[in-house]
């Protein structure tokens, strides 16, 4: 089953404002197009007469070792898509040897996310009370999260109307599972708003908080990607949050390379946004990523299929991968390089 036949059959099952939610694009929807057109149009030079004999996808992501440097990217409302949402989700990354970004707004315990054995890394969105965000980090921690992403695309918007992430309250909605409802209470409404003053300071902040490394998720230049290791950062997601943060940015595979070069291997760089075939992960490890992570393919997939639908997405993908790395005479993921891409 390809993507879109899983998206046409989850689009059957869930109810049309759900469905309107995973498909959002921001502003004229621009970034949403052109962040799968411009992974199709990165051209290769493939290698010839190189031993591939035995290709293999397994790498490690931030010293994690994966079957795959396909990873599934955090995503609020996965219970709005199927019963058992971030759990089923889990076990489907387990299966394949993945790994789970868990959103901020996720909707069932951290614990049980947890117990489904992949490995995963929790998505965080700072709140006006910062003593929210310190609660849900902690308990990421201690429920086994082995990196934070810092989300830092999602500014506060003006007007619902514009805001993809807009979704009039209804029976399906959840966020903030991992919170109490008196905790929740305590904060207010305006409590657990995004802050709109996170800054470069806070990246230290959620690192001696967790312990753990922490990516920062939105990164679209080169002199941010530099800013946020300067301030403690492990490594940068570059993404236009699927074409949701803006109508008209730069896509990332188009800002990928400039990231790379001011990087300059100090750090790991993974990407997201509009990835859809084995030939755009290639693309995208060959310009530098470490791995990358898709998003709505799966979210649709787990709304049509569930579990095994999950499995299918990622276990494609990965047997693409491998044949376009057979194609380019490359056996292992570090053996991508920017060599193999036509200028
Ligand atoms: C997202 N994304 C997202 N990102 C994040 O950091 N925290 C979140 O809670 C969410 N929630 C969310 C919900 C839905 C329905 C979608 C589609 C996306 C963005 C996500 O992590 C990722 O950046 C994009 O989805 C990647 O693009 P593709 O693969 O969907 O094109």
């Amino acid at each position: 089953m390809s993507v879109s036949d899983f998206e046409a059959e989850a689009r059957t099952r869930l109810p049309g404002q759900v469905a309107d939610y995973f498909a959002a694009a921001s502003g004229s929807g621009v970034s949403l197009l052109e962040g799968t057109a411009d992974w199709g149009a990165v051209r290769f030079r493939p290698r010839v007469l190189r031993d591939v004999s035995q290709v293999d996808s397994a790498t490690t992501v931030l010293g994690t070792p994966v079957r795959m440097p396909i990873m599934v990217a955090p995503m609020a409302q996965q219970v709005a898509a199927h019963p058992d949402g971030e759990c089923a989700m889990a076990r489907a990354v387990a299966a394949t040897g993945s790994l789970l970004g868990v959103s901020t707004n996720a909707a069932v315990p951290f614990a049980d996310i947890n117990a489904a054995g992949a490995p995963w890394w929790f998505q965080v969105y700072v709140s006006r009370d910062r003593s929210l965000t310190e609660l849900l980090v902690q308990r990421a921690v201690q429920d086994g999260a082995r990196a934070l992403i810092l989300t830092v695309d999602m500014v506060a918007l003006l007007s619902p109307a514009v805001d993809p992430r807009f979704w009039p309250e209804s029976p399906g909605k959840s966020r903030l599972t991992n919170l109490t409802p008196d905790e929740l209470a305590a904060a207010g409404p305006t409590g657990v708003e995004l802050d709109p003053t996170v800054g470069f300071a806070d990246i230290a902040w959620l690192a001696q908080l967790s312990g753990l490394p922490v990516l920062v998720k939105g990164v679209l230049r080169g002199d941010d990607a530099v800013r946020c290791l300067d301030s403690g950062a492990a490594g940068v997601v570059v993404s236009t949050h699927g074409g949701r943060r803006m109508g008209a940015s730069i896509s990332s595979a188009r800002a990928l390379p400039e990231v790379i070069a001011a990087v300059d291997g100090r750090a790991e760089v993974y990407v997201d946004s509009g990835l859809r075939t084995g030939e755009h992960v290639a693309a995208a490890l060959a310009m530098g990523a470490r791995g990358v992570f898709i998003g709505r393919p799966t979210l649709w997939a787990l709304a049509a299929r569930g579990e095994p639908g999950v499995r299918t997405v990622l276990e494609d993908l990965a047997v693409d991968l491998r044949q376009v790395m057979l194609q380019l005479g490359v056996a292992r993921p570090d053996d991508l390089g920017p060599d193999l891409i036509a200028s």
